[in-house]
């Protein structure tokens, strides 16, 4: 029998027309009720699609119980069951390393945009306030100094970057990189007392919950900036709107939430801070390159058995 794939939700038209052309998938957010769907007609499906966004529970795994294959648009993996599905030695696919460079550059840009305040900047402007009177200064950013919570693929990305601007930078992993043993930093505190800058890159998930708690923003202190493109579970957010509104954290580029898409509203009104709804990959190119490699692990699990960049 031809393997049945069962997509969980929407991506771009393109993709979405792609995958039911290319491989029939049958969209699960187009049915009135998923879950009634599911307990009707989930053993049908042999793969499924999904996202970093989407992701897929162990709930929805009990309801798959002929699944073999999960193909993931995105490199974060932490809405996704893995370990559940490795026990029942279902393969997970997702997209490492084609988007890099867009979450290193959004990254920098975040760091530009609240140490030299171009948004408010943007802001101040578009009011009519300049007649009044010159803009605040703002921040140097070349020659700072630069901490990296996470130096995987992106962090390292972030971390040639940083060379460019001629910034010092330290990292804090679980362990060191046994490539770059200069930087690391095992005490997450010294390293936010330490940097200018302190860039998340590291993965969601139980591992890293929280792992940005109020004593690590307070030793970031009144001059620091926090930039997250990770996960917003990373963060304890209630301790960083408290440490923003008190004045104990200096700035924030936050393009992840808690409780995305919600931001809290306190946030709105804070000039230090810049906010993005989730885009660091959300670019045509990576995208389209996104994309292409969900495909080709599929492509590959319907032709060998195994997908091609398996999450390990
Ligand atoms: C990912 O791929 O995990 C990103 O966060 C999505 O933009």
């Amino acid at each position: 029998m031809q393997p049945r794939t069962l997509q969980i939700g929407p991506l771009t038209s393109r993709f979405n027309q792609r995958m039911a052309g290319e491989h029939g998938a049958v969209a699960l957010w187009q049915q009135d009720d998923a879950v009634r769907f599911l307990e009707a007609h989930g053993a049908d499906f042999d793969i499924l699609v999904t996202s970093a966004r989407f992701g897929c529970t162990r709930a929805q795994l009990d309801l798959l119980p002929n699944l073999r294959a999960i193909c993931s648009f995105g490199v974060g993996y932490d809405a996704i069951a893995v370990d559940e599905a490795r026990r029942r030695g279902i393969q997970v696919s997702y997209t490492p390393d084609v988007l890099n460079d867009c979450v290193a550059d959004l990254a920098m840009g975040l760091v530009i945009d609240c140490a030299r305040r171009i948004s408010a900047a943007d802001r101040f402007v578009r009011a009519g306030l300049w007649p009044a009177g010159n803009y605040p200064l703002a921040r140097k950013v070349s020659g700072k100094r630069l901490g990296i919570v996470g130096l995987g693929r992106i962090g390292k990305d972030v971390a040639r970057r940083a060379g460019g601007f001629d910034m010092q930078v330290r990292y804090h992993n679980r362990r060191p990189d046994a490539a770059i043993p200069d930087g690391f930093e095992p005490d997450l505190l010294a390293l936010a007392r330490w940097a200018d800058f302190l860039v998340l890159s590291c993965p969601g998930g139980a591992a890293t919950h929280h792992l940005i708690s109020a004593p690590v923003l307070d030793a970031l202190g009144p001059e620091g900036i926090l930039i997250n493109v990770a996960r917003g579970s990373v963060v304890d957010e209630e301790a960083l709107v408290a440490a923003l509104l008190e004045g104990r954290l200096g700035g924030a580029g936050l393009d992840v939430f808690e409780a995305e898409p919600r931001v809290p509203e306190a946030l709105f009104a804070l000039d230090n801070v810049v906010l993005a709804p989730h885009i660091g990959s959300g670019t045509e190119e990576t995208r389209l390159q996104m994309e292409e490699l969900v495909f080709a692990n599929l492509r590959a699990f319907l032709d060998k058995g195994e997908v091609l960049t398996p999450v390990v």
